[in-house]
């Protein structure tokens, strides 16, 4: 029989809070495992797994057969190092981190001789071998080895004492099935090929990451080893792909009611006074705000739902509070009511696709917007 895990009393003693759906999470993990296999999957935790809470998030995938994490930093790094599993930094380092990157065997990018010679150096004082994967800039304009330069500073770095060249990477400023994604997945194949002829073997490279996954095939097959699935994990947020997979959302943001009010016409809601109530009108304020994570563009714009229904945002969001109007609903709403901000089904339904859509936003930056003040609740329905 299956058993209902989530931890009801913290949802009932919130007043906002995130479910994150561990079985639909390990479900999607899955289901990209099966469409790039027999490439690995890394699962890109960064940012406190994009804002849901990375060790629940880690731990369950993990269970899922998950081969490795990849973050952004040391700090992220260090946190995942329980588990016991690779760790790939996926950017740059400062120096004040490489004593403690190299001293916990975490995956290094070499973004030019430079880091290189750094990560040698400090290899070498502590007697260590540091597994290094050159980092290629193909086209994303943020860091790396320009394409173009790759092979001649990969030709020197291999000289360098303790460091395990063993990988290539880089990464799509935009991935899609068109010309640019395919040039920049073909200029890494083919400095991993130049490098193989000299006798240097790159055995692990990876350019796909969410949008690649779903677009471009050519980046999830042989001779690419692994992809980079971030916000995938959390149910397919990105546009033209969304769905391919057959991924679902992990997560629904909940609040409750704080106070139902009959307001007279000419009343107005919020900061600035951004909404005149043109008639009498039953309104609730709900106890979640910008501070939260709720974007300020909902004002006057996005809607909550309550009882299965959708009500509209009126007036200013301010920090700690939304407010919305009722005058659909005919039942007896009282303080403490559940509110659904994202989650819900069917045409009552709110995504983060449709936050970023009214944010003039994309879905990282709303989960990742998610604040500290939310509860995250993990729920789950089965072993793994
Ligand atoms: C280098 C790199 N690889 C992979 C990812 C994962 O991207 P996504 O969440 O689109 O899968 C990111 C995220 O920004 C990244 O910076």
């Amino acid at each position: 029989m299956k058993k209902e895990c989530m931890e009801k009393s913290t949802a009932e003693t919130s007043r906002i809070w995130l479910e994150v759906d561990l079985d639909i999470l390990a479900e999607n993990f899955k289901r990209i495992c099966n469409a790039v296999k027999p490439l690995k999957v890394m699962a890109v935790l960064k940012a406190n797994a994009y804002g849901l809470g990375v060790m629940p998030v880690a731990e369950r995938l993990l269970a899922a057969g998950a081969d490795g994490f990849c973050v952004a930093e040391l700090r992220e790094a260090l946190q995942l190092k329980e588990f016991g599993k690779p760790i790939q930094i996926l950017g740059g380092l400062l120096d004040f981190e490489l004593a403690e990157a190299v001293k916990n065997g975490f995956i290094l990018g070499i973004t030019d001789w430079q880091s290189a010679k750094k990560i040698s150096d400090e290899s070498v004082r502590q007697g260590v071998t540091t597994e290094v994967h050159f980092k290629i800039d193909s086209g994303m304009g943020r860091l790396g080895i320009l394409a173009e330069n790759a092979v001649a500073v990969a030709r020197d770095v291999v000289k360098l004492p303790n460091l395990n060249c063993c990988g290539i990477y880089s990464h799509f400023p935009a991935a899609a099935n068109d010309e640019l994604s395919t040039t920049q997945a073909s200029a890494v194949l083919g400095i991993a090929a130049e490098l193989e002829a000299e006798g240097i073997y790159l055995e692990k490279r990876h350019i796909a990451n969410s949008d690649a996954i779903n677009l471009c095939r050519f980046a999830t097959v042989a001779p690419f080893t692994q992809v980079r699935a971030g916000i995938n994990l959390h149910g397919s947020f990105n546009a033209d792909g969304e769905r391919e997979l057959g991924l679902e959302s992990v997560i629904s943001l909940k609040s409750r009611i704080v106070q139902v009010r009959e307001m007279p016409a000419g009343h107005t809601i919020g900061y600035n006074r951004t909404c005149r109530l043109p008639v009498n009108t039953k309104v609730a304020t709900v106890a979640a705000g910008y501070a939260d994570g709720i974007p300020l563009n909902l004002s006057n714009r996005g809607y909550v739902i309550i009882r299965g229904q959708l009500c509209p945002i009126i007036g200013r969001i301010s920090m700690d509070y939304t407010t919305v109007r009722l005058d659909g609903l005919t039942e007896d709403i009282q303080p403490g009511e559940e509110v659904i901000f994202i989650g819900g089904n069917g045409s009552s339904r709110i995504t983060v696709g449709d936050w970023a859509n009214l944010k003039g936003t994309h879905p990282y930056e709303v989960l990742c917007s998610i604040g500290p003040r939310v509860n995250r609740i993990y729920i789950t329905r089965k072993g793994t």
